[in-house]
């Protein structure tokens, strides 16, 4: 039995993996430590509240105090906590380095100093971008790039973590993944984003010519990924993370989404494109294979169906989520 300490376990993948993690090893207790900032959303666990091995915390990352104590009880950290979203890290990148530099850099030091494993979850986007003409995919090997400034800052943390194995010996293991998709994404993500806005009956804003490339995982397959790691991960090691797509660039996913809500093309909307809108990314996931047994076992477009009939019967969560209601909700339940 193991007390695991999982931080941004209210977003999405951080939620999906607690649901994930509760019902396949029942014996284990989790806390889940989350500020709640506006991705975070404790309506993604209603099912978890109140089961007997689930505690929420609230709290920051940055706060020394609180990951100290937290990491003494616990003997696992899994890291999900961080500013994640591309577009607003080119607004203002100050809340990605205080989260996901300076928040994973005090949980290394307490894991440190209470001799913990930690498991951080980071991105295949370090590794920067991928041409459309080759057929290049990215591996453990390929060199840091990072583009964004929030993938320069997990490229940070990821650089922080490596650091703490390689000076004191710490037992850490790092996933780097493709893009997630599934239920109770924050809808300012791409996927979500398309279905909720059709749902409303608004276009989907197309960033550019439409023909940037992501390697979609399901999230499911990412969070058993994460558990293989925690089962057989060899401590100072990476793994690459991917899905089952081949390759499907933005236009093709929204053709795919239009066609299951019966909707018309009328509805893309070619804006403004990203500023250094990376053209490609794809994870060459060999390693996670050989040595974990990984594969992806979620069809793109069955899973892509499954999560559009998701969003479908799930109106009041996104509703809530584009208004900013839980939001005020959890403020006041839990005093922020
Ligand atoms: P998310 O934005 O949905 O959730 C992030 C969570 O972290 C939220 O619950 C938020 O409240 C919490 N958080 C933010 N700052 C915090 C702080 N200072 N202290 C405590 N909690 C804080 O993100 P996600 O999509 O679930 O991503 C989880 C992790 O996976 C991130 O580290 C991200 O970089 C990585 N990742 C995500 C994807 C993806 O496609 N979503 C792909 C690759 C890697
Ligand atoms: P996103 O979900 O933001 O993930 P990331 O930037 O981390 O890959 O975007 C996925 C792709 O969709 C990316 O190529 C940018 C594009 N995109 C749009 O075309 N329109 C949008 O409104 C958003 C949010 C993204």
């Amino acid at each position: 039995m193991s007390k695991i300490l999982v931080t941004g376990g209210a977003g999405f993948i951080g939620s999906n993996f607690i649901r994930y993690w509760l019902s396949r090893h029942p014996g284990d207790e989790m806390i889940n430590l989350d500020k709640l900032t506006y991705a975070g959303n404790l309506e993604n666990l209603k099912d978890a509240e109140g089961k007997p091995g689930y505690r929420f915390v609230l709290g920051d990352i940055t706060n020394v105090d609180i990951v100290r104590d937290l990491v003494r009880q616990c003997d696992l950290i899994v890291h999900f906590a961080a500013e994640s979203h591309v577009d607003r890290s080119i607004i203002d990148a100050g809340e990605f380095i205080k989260t996901n530099v300076v928040g994973t850099q005090l949980l290394l030091q307490a894991a440190k100093d209470f001799d913990k494993r930690m498991h951080h979850v980071s991105t295949d986007e370090v590794y920067g971008a991928l041409s459309l003409e080759t057929k290049k995919r990215f591996n453990e090997a390929s060199p840091f790039n990072p583009t964004s400034p929030y993938a320069a800052s997990k490229a940070a943390s990821d650089h922080l973590v490596m650091a703490y194995h390689h000076t004191h010996g710490l037992s850490v293991t790092i996933s780097n993944c493709s893009n997630n998709f599934g239920p109770y994404q924050f809808p300012e993500k791409f996927i979500p984003l398309a279905i909720t806005n059709l749902l409303e009956g608004k276009k989907v804003p197309v960033y550019g010519d439409g023909l940037y490339v992501r390697d979609w995982l399901y999230v499911d397959d990412h969070c058993r990924a994460i558990d293989l790691i925690l089962e057989k991960g060899q401590t100072g090691q990476t793994y690459c993370i991917g899905g089952m797509t081949k390759s499907v660039n933005n236009l093709a996913v929204i053709k795919k989404i239009l066609k299951l809500l019966g909707q018309g093309e009328e509805m893309i909307e070619f804006v403004k494109d990203r500023p250094g809108h990376d053209r490609r990314y794809a994870v060459d996931w060999s390693r996670a294979k050989k040595e974990l047994g990984y594969r992806p076992e979620h069809d793109f477009d069955e899973y892509l169906k499954q999560t559009v009939e998701w969003y479908q019967k799930n109106e009041p969560w996104w509703q809530n989520v584009k208004s900013g209601e839980y939001r005020e909700y959890y403020q006041t339940q839990y005093g922020k």
